[in-house]
């Protein structure tokens, strides 16, 4: 079944994805970090969107997710929330923001729906997370929940690499999200994780799980704004899927620009303002002859 755009007006809830996995309908997720690009996620009907901490590297030139910082995320957030009516809003929990104890978690997680507006929080990996995700749930916020590639421990995890390759690998990572669903998680990101193992762990989840480079066994999706519309230079994940080409026709844009100030092309005259009638020969006259007039 293909998914249908979320109706302007009537907000997507938790419950909304939960009926969706139920029905079979595919969920939409994607990125944003800003306001325009929450107006545009909001006109193209998506079901949920995800402040990620990825915007750490897309929008803040940090080279990994790793130093953001709590007032960074809500920044963004914020401003995402400006631009958004009817997708669900999820934040990511930055790196060191709630992993110490369970008081931190509710605390920071706090932080984003009253700072910020969020409608949940995402938090990655299982083990101590699961309990972190309980507490926050506790407290009356959505959790969505991160396994398989968890770029926040990309040091403990070699590298940007699929996760699960191995059989004993894929167990883990079943167990983690197992933990997280029993913790009272909403949904799950599954990201970078064999097609196969996906199909294997799937019947295991009652939670809508959203897949990024997982396969198509997953009840949605997820891609970064930045690499769908083709903005990001330099490395790109094997599942990234480019569906426009918006990095070249900035920079061309831009360069045109430039050329025209250059040249003189630009402003022309229908770029200006007019004063009324008379009004710049009087104003000449006055700077010749102070005085005169
Ligand atoms: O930070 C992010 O953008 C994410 C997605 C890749 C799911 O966590």
């Amino acid at each position: 079944m293909s998914a249908s755009p979320a109706t302007p007006g009537s907000r997507v809830t938790v419950t909304t994805l939960a009926r969706k996995k139920a029905d079979g309908e595919p969920i939409v997720m994607v990125t944003a970090y800003d306001y325009p690009g929450a107006r545009a996620a909001e006109a193209a009907g998506v079901d949920a969107v995800l402040v990620g901490d990825s915007g750490a590297m897309t929008v803040l030139g940090y080279d990994s997710t790793v130093p953001v910082s709590v007032e960074e995320m809500l920044m963004l957030t914020a401003a995402v929330r400006r631009g958004l009516t009817t997708p669900l809003l999820v934040a990511d929990l930055p790196f060191g923001s709630y992993e110490a104890s369970d008081e931190q978690a509710v605390r920071t997680a706090q932080r984003f729906v009253k700072e910020a507006g969020c409608d949940a929080v995402k938090v990655e990996r299982g083990g101590t997370t699961a309990d972190r995700a309980r507490a926050i749930v506790a407290a009356g916020i959505p959790v969505m929940g991160h396994v398989g590639l968890t770029p926040q421990s990309v040091g403990a995890l070699g590298g940007y690499r699929a996760q699960g390759r191995t059989a004993v690998a894929a167990r883990d990572v079943h167990d983690a999200a197992i933990a997280l669903q029993e913790a009272g998680c909403f949904a799950l990101v599954l990201e970078a994780f064999p097609s196969e193992a996906t199909a294997a762990i799937m019947p295991a989840l009652s939670l809508p799980v959203i897949g990024i480079g997982a396969g198509s066994a997953t009840d949605g999706q997820v891609l970064v704004f930045h690499d769908l519309l083709g903005i990001n230079d330099g490395h790109q994940a094997r599942f990234v899927k480019r569906y426009a080409e918006l990095g070249a026709a900035i920079t061309a844009g831009i360069a045109a620009y430039a050329d025209e100030v250059r040249t003189g092309a630009y402003p022309a005259p229908e770029h200006g303002y007019a004063m009324a009638p008379g009004e710049a020969e009087r104003l000449r006259a006055m700077l010749t002859d102070p005085g005169g007039i």
